[in-house]
């Protein structure tokens, strides 16, 4: 049994769906990717998988840590999993960090509330966290507030607020796109070492696919509130099948530096209002079909590995193609 399990999750905030039924499991110990554009749903599925949303999200669907089912379950229980088994690093750092609260007083609470550390006990494991993070001079640093770090810091005290609770699982929701280029780096090694040391999963939100293949085993990639490719990080790379998979890889600026320019994807993520009739992609796919347009694939489990939702994938010739269309 995986540890988390996903099915068919959906979320809508006012009348409008954002989320069309996603589909994933994580196992212990696996760090998963999970990648696309802005507006894509990335950060909505771990919201309302972990009972985030306000209160006007419609949310339907399964999420079951070690069998428990959360969707509809009481808010203490989610609570308690959120935090003790299953902590999330946000996106927005102002929202995870209290900026009139001493850094050292937020991890001690969340020690007390997950671990029923007070004290001395509080203030040690605090300093060691912090140390563990790479805040240097931890002891005397405890007790200042975040305006006195810089954002690598803050970013770094996140993180440690977020292993307080030794969670089984990690959701790290972009944890580094606010940050210049070494701090990124680190921050991904750091990640990498606590994954190690701890032996926690982890699943790491990110628009940047470099970042993802540095610290994932797999990914799954999102596009307008569906799953359209997963698999292992490998194979994705070595040869994405979906046309979105292999835009975003097209766009990634340090595998295009030797060709002097990026190389972005054409139009835009459609509004969730006016998604078209097809695949949502149908748009800006430059390998789309008349099928494309009028029926959406489903996501599939495929013969060399890995999911894909797609009728016309890369790495097939085009007799595939027709037999497929005949067949729809
Ligand atoms: N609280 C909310 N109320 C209404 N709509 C929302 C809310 N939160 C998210 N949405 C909508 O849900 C969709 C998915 O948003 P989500 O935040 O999951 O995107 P994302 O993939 O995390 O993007 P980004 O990379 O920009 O963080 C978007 O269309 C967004 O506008
Ligand atoms: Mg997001």
């Amino acid at each position: 049994m995986a540890f988390v399990s996903i099915r068919d999750l959906k979320v809508a905030f006012d009348g409008v769906q954002v989320l069309h039924g996603i589909d994933l499991d994580i196992d212990r110990g696996e760090a998963v990717g999970l990648v696309g554009e802005s507006g894509c749903g990335k950060s909505v599925t771990w919201l309302a998988a972990l009972g985030l949303l306000p209160g006007k999200a419609r949310v339907s669907g399964s999420v079951r840590v070690e069998g428990q089912e959360l969707i509809g379950a009481p808010a203490r229980m989610v609570e308690r999993v959120r935090g003790a088994r299953i902590a999330m690093i946000f996106q927005d750092p102002s929202s995870s960090l209290n900026p009139v609260q001493r850094v050292g007083r937020q991890i001690a609470e969340s020690l007390a509330l997950h671990r029923g550390l007070r004290g001395a006990a509080a203030r040690a494991e605090t300093v060691r966290l912090l140390d563990m993070v790479g805040i240097p001079s931890a002891a005397t640093r405890v007790d200042l507030y975040p305006h006195e770090f810089s954002g690598g810091q803050c970013q770094r005290i996140m993180i440690a607020m977020a292993l307080a609770g030794q969670p089984d699982l990690l959701i790290a929701d972009e944890p580094t796109t606010a940050l210049d280029a070494t701090i990124q780096a680190q921050i991904l090694d750091l990640l990498a070492r606590l994954r190690a040391e701890t032996g926690m999963a982890m699943v790491f939100i990110s628009h940047d696919l470099g970042a993802v293949s540095a610290v994932c085993d797999r990914a799954a990639v999102m596009y307008a509130g569906r799953m359209v490719e997963a698999g292992g990080i490998e194979r994705l790379f070595a040869a994405p099948r979906h046309p979105y998979t292999r835009g975003l890889f097209d766009a990634i600026p340090e595998l295009d530096a030797g060709r002097g320019r990026l190389n972005p994807i054409q139009g835009v993520v459609p509004d969730p209002k006016k998604l078209p009739m097809g695949c949502a992609f149908f748009p800006r796919c430059t390998r789309a079909s008349e099928l494309c347009r009028i029926e959406r694939p489903d996501l599939k489990p495929q013969p060399q590995g890995g999911h894909l939702a797609c009728f016309r994938p890369l790495g097939e010739d085009t007799r595939t193609w027709a037999r497929a269309e005949e067949l729809a």
